[in-house]
């Protein structure tokens, strides 16, 4: 069974495919983290953000690999952890904007289907229903009001030592938002056949009460990817 949970910056995919990842005995697909690795490793090598040939061949040459330790999914480049340091607010925005280009996103669609290929698996991002995996079984559009997926944002960032103020927090989401939902190639919008599940006046654990509700009923053929 493949689930795709797609939505806007920080409306809680990750947290809900850890849930149903655990409770389905399914794989995690986090494929914006394989942007950010993207993001991270062309850093490394000195390659501006919108260059956008050189961005491609580091999509197209990218060693990456998930780790499931101590029930978090860690994310190795080249072999090295980069787990924390591909969740800065840096390399947020470079993930926005190297995924906004067209050959990147190219290189990335085969590494992503393979990721996902094998048994049951819970894929996360911004086009899984709509490009990466347009057969799957159940699709979530996973959203909250900006507002909150900022005060959320803000309060996981201070937990980690970033200062950031609620301001810059909800400013750079907007960005964000804005870029992914504009971009020409394979932008965040709901999939024709996705459930849109609004997590603005719901706890995680209400979320991923309804989300177990959808797999059900997608199960018994009552939904159709
Ligand atoms: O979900 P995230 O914040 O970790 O994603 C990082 C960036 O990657 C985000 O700004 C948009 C981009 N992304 C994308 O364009 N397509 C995906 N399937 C996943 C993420």
């Amino acid at each position: 069974m493949i689930i795709a949970i797609d939505g806007p910056v920080a409306a809680g995919k990750t947290t809900l495919s850890k849930i149903l990842a655990h409770r389905l005995d399914s794989s995690l697909l986090d494929t914006g983290a394989i942007y950010r690795a993207v993001a991270l490793a062309s850093r490394h090598q000195g390659i501006n953000w919108s260059d956008e040939p050189s961005v491609a061949a580091v999509a197209d040459q990218l060693e990456i690999e998930f780790r499931w330790i101590d029930g978090t999914n860690h994310v190795l480049l080249a072999g090295e952890d980069v787990s924390g340091a591909i969740r800065t607010p840096e390399i947020s925005q470079g993930a926005s904007l190297v995924s906004a280009l067209p050959e990147v996103r190219t290189a990335l669609l085969n590494l992503q289907r393979r990721l996902g290929s094998e048994g049951n698996v819970i894929a996360e991002g911004r086009d899984i229903g709509t490009v990466v995996f347009p057969a799957a079984d159940l699709k979530i559009f996973l959203t909250a009001q900006p507002e909150i997926r900022a005060r959320r944002r803000h309060q996981e960032w201070l937990q980690k030592g970033i200062d950031d103020s609620y301001d810059e927090v909800l400013e750079s989401l907007r960005e964000r938002d804005a870029r992914d939902e504009n971009r020409p190639v394979a932008p965040l919008e709901p999939a024709a056949d996705s459930i849109l599940l609004d997590s603005s006046e719901l706890s995680i654990e209400q979320v991923a009460t309804r989300a177990l509700e959808l797999v059900d009923r997608a199960r018994a053929g009552d939904i159709s990817g």
